[in-house]
């Protein structure tokens, strides 16, 4: 198990620059099992998460290499559909069904591993590859799929605009006889990026005003050539360590477009930002003041962006609170905020006038901090990729030492972590 060791204290300063979108990395490799001609992504991310799914891809067939940033994937045939075997699991086997159905009619994959961070049930991907007409069984250790005639197009309707769902349903439909209509589709930017690379592949895809997303499916699709979306969750960290330490740091490359919400938030809580054409700096003018968040599907402020702000808030004058309305347990990693020092409490309840999903359900999904506290130093097991940049935040802030055990988590989804902060003036040992 590889440990950080954090001395806290110093303001990050300087330059840093993104690395591609984790979540849209795993799925362009999985797209390019649509053709059996080579697809190159560029600004492809060194990250666990993409590891683990190219091993996915080379137990189908891939043949995949990388130099640097360059990745290249080449799938000439199917050799296996039956992928449950996998040294290590993440969220992505779901979503090669399509790709597997369409080259070779059948397809099994195991259940879904990834973060510890509530249930997280697949009812939606398997009601939208029936309604394609594949023939889907659940079994206890895998998802068993066939479509000896081929998918065939029809309208889908998800019930909550879920990433994964939305990607699994357009990945089934391109190749797909006739039309697809996903309607309550999600719409972040990754999805948006899955469907840049299957556009250049050949895909015909519409994109709604009103999260309807149409595709008309085609005979074929061909290789491309793909540069990857920067990865926002890594420029919501890189802003938070810079706001929360009373530093300054340009994020290179990091897009408005995408980070809208989270921008806004930053201002709320009296911090600044800066756009320019080389990305965007986050520094802190003064002290920090409370603010009411909530967590929503694109374009809200994503779920995968609380965890770093909430040790943020525990700096910040006054009362704040995280609503987290997209997974019902995804605040457990504020008791080692409180360990550290932080005064957050979790609470059922939705706030006062916002109703949302889990409202009344029992799920402890409203945080209320109070701020501002001195956080110290503590020892600390990453519990999921986004906790574990909680943890770096508090530990980055905190009076003395901290060790943080089991980030591999970290490296799942950021890419060199320990050396990119170091860069930036951190003070932050890796051993493994
Ligand atoms: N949901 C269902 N049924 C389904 C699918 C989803 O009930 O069939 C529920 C989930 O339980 C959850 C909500 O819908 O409550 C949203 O889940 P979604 O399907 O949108 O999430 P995902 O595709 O599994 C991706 C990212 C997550 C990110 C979410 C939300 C990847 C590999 N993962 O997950 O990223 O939090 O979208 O934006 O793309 C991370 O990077 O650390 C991470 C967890």
């Amino acid at each position: 198990m590889a440990t950080f060791t954090i001395k806290g204290g110093k303001p990050l300063k300087g330059i840093v620059t993104l690395a591609g979108a984790k979540n849209a990395a795993s799925k362009v490799l999985v797209a390019s099992l649509l053709t059996d001609e080579p697809c190159v992504f560029h600004r492809f991310p060194k990250i666990g998460d993409v590891e683990i799914t190219a091993e996915l891809c080379e137990t189908i067939g891939s043949l995949v290499s990388r130099s640097d940033s360059v990745l290249r994937i080449h799938t000439p045939s199917i050799k296996e559909t039956r992928v449950t075997k996998l040294s290590r699991r993440n969220r992505i086997p779901i979503l090669t069904l399509g790709p597997l159905l369409a080259r070779a009619g059948h397809a099994e994959v195991p259940v879904l591993g990834g973060d510890k961070i509530g249930p997280r049930p697949v009812d939606i991907h398997i009601d939208a590859l029936r309604a394609l007409g594949a023939v889907v069984e659940v079994g206890p250790d895998s998802y068993r799929a066939s479509a000896p005639n081929g998918l065939r197009g029809a309208e889908v309707v998800l019930r909550f605009p879920s990433v994964g769902a939305t990607e699994n349903t357009i990945l089934a439909a391109v190749l797909a006889e006739g039309r697809t209509v996903i309607k309550n589709a999600a719409v972040e930017p990754e999805v948006m990026d899955i469907i840049k690379l299957l556009q250049k592949m050949g895909a015909i895809i519409e994109l709604g005003t009103d999260r309807r997303i149409v595709i008309d499916g085609v005979d074929r699709l061909r290789g491309a050539e793909h540069s990857l979306i920067p990865d926002r969750n890594e420029a919501i960290s890189f802003a938070c360590l810079a706001i929360a330490t009373g530093g300054d740091v340009l994020v290179r490359d990091a897009r408005q477009d995408h980070l809208i919400t989270f921008l806004n938030a930053v201002r709320r809580i009296g911090a600044e930002y800066d756009v320019s054409d080389d990305g965007i700096r986050f520094w802190r003018p003064g002290q920090l003041c409370g603010a009411l968040i909530e967590t929503a599907t694109h374009p809200g402020f994503m779920t995968d962006w609380q965890q770093p702000f909430v040790s943020v808030l525990t700096q910040v004058d006054g009362e704040s609170i995280i609503h987290e309305t997209v997974y019902e347990d995804r605040l457990g990693y504020v008791d080692d905020l409180n360990l550290m020092g932080a005064k957050i409490k979790v609470k059922t309840a939705c706030p006062e006038g916002s109703q949302c999903r889990f409202n009344g359900k029992g799920f402890r999904h409203t945080a209320v901090i109070s701020g501002p506290t001195t956080l110290h130093g503590a020892r600390l097991t990453v519990p999921d990729l986004r906790a574990g940049m909680a943890h770096v935040v508090a530990a980055l802030i905190a009076e003395g030492e901290s060790v943080i055990d089991g980030v591999e988590e970290i490296d799942r989804g950021y890419e060199r972590i320990d050396e990119r902060l170091r860069g930036l003036g951190a003070d932050i040992v890796r051993s493994e």
